[in-house]
């Protein structure tokens, strides 16, 4: 190994000991924003948790998919104000990247899509019709992996 090889990863091995444990201890700390802006996804995440569980008969009973679904759509209605100040450079952990605030109309729009399509999924689920759940709950889940991969950081 040429001594550039190795000074190049020691510098590697010393930011891995610095960046790993935060994000390995859950997540280090969130500063204000990041937290709240979580905290709503989170809602997202453990709603289609539970219905999934609810749809495998593991845990839950369908009466409880309305309430579900409200609570989504809800978040959903709170979700673009999570991310509306521009926290690029604020100290402390979060998953957001940088390019939410580069392309803010690209990302404002994707979550004005995600309220509707969540707003949708509440009236489908509050009729108990499950011929128009399922499909409402598709097109809710659709929003959420592409703007992932595109504007969050995958850090776990
Ligand atoms: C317009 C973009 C966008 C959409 C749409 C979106 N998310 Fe997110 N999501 C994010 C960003 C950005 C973060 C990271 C926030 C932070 O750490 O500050 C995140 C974080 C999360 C997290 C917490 C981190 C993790 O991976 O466990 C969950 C859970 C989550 N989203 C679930 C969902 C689900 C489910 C949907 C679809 C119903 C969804 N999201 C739709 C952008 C989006």
């Amino acid at each position: 190994m040429t001594k550039k090889l190795v000074t190049g990863a020691a510098a590697a091995a010393l930011l891995l000991a610095t960046t790993i444990p935060a994000v390995a201890h859950g997540e280090g700390k969130r500063f204000h924003e990041s937290k709240e802006r979580h905290d709503i996804m989170e809602v997202f995440g453990k709603g289609f948790g539970k219905i999934s569980k609810i749809m495998k008969g593991e845990e839950g009973t369908p009466a409880e998919l309305p309430t579900i679904a409200r609570k989504m759509a809800e978040a959903s209605s709170k979700t673009k104000a999570s991310f509306e100040k521009d926290t690029r450079g604020m100290e402390g952990f979060t998953e957001a990247k940088d390019e939410i605030w580069d392309n803010w109309d690209d990302f404002a729009g994707r979550l004005d899509k995600m309220e509707q399509d969540a707003q949708a999924f509440a009236a489908a689920a509050e009729t108990g019709d499950m011929a128009r759940f399922g499909p409402a709950m598709k097109q809710l889940g659709s929003n959420c992996k592409s703007c992932h991969d595109k504007y969050k950081a995958d850090l776990d």
